[in-house]
């Protein structure tokens, strides 16, 4: 609950304690609960005290996203103390193929009838011209009350060099998607191809 008296908005971050770090902040600096998972407490620990003087909070939901039970039960528990997730931010590697799809299914299936913008966030592979087409997409947007968006991470050309994003490109895309709401970004670019450093 905000100050104001109305329930604050719930946003969930998955992979969220590295390089999602500062969307979080973002988030709890716009008064919003944000329920973030990882596995290591520590650094789970060091962003929900970076929150401390935020309007919003950050909440740390320590768990291994490739085991699905905890996954499914520990959303099905966010969603019932802190409400609704309106906005979940996923980076999640590939090491857990299932987990997408797990994330989707738990919030459409507990979020109270309320729709959830589902950002999958995808390494630059997925815009690669041998990516195996997108059955993860049309998986997730048939779920109800999930609304898909894909943000893919690019790279940067800069002096004729190629180079990756950084932490703080990464983060300033995703805030820009959470506001702008495009159903299909690239963070920096993808094409050529053959430019990817
Ligand atoms: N196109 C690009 O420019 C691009 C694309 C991708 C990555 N990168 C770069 O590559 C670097 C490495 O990527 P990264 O994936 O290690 O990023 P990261 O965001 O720094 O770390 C991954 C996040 O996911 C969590 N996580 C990992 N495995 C998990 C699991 N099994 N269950 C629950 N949470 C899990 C991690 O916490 P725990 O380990 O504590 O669980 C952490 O919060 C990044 O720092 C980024 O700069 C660049």
């Amino acid at each position: 609950m905000l100050e104001t008296g109305k329930p604050a908005k719930h946003t969930l971050i998955v992979g969220g304690s590295g390089m999602l770090s500062e969307v979080a902040l973002h988030c709890a600096r716009e008064g919003q609960i944000v329920t973030v998972i990882a596995r290591g407490i520590p650094a789970l620990q060091a962003l929900a005290d970076a929150a401390v003087d935020c309007r919003g909070r950050i909440l740390p939901l320590a768990l291994d996203y490739r085991d699905g039970q905890a996954l499914v039960a520990g959303i099905r528990n966010a969603i019932a103390e802190h409400g609704p997730i309106l906005n979940a931010v996923c980076w999640i590697h590939s090491t857990a193929p299932d987990a997408p799809l797990q994330v989707a299914a738990s919030i459409g299936k507990w979020n109270q009838g309320q729709s959830c913008r589902y950002f999958d966030v995808l390494g630059s592979a997925a815009a690669s011209p041998a990516a195996r087409g997108d059955k993860r997409r049309q998986l997730i947007a048939q779920i109800t009350n999930i609304l898909y968006r894909s943000i893919v991470l690019g790279f940067v050309r800069e002096k004729g060099f190629s180079r990756w994003l950084t932490h703080r490109e990464i983060a300033g895309g995703l805030i820009g998607a959470l506001k702008d709401d495009r159903t299909e970004m690239i963070i920096g670019q993808v094409e050529p191809w053959r430019l990817r450093p």
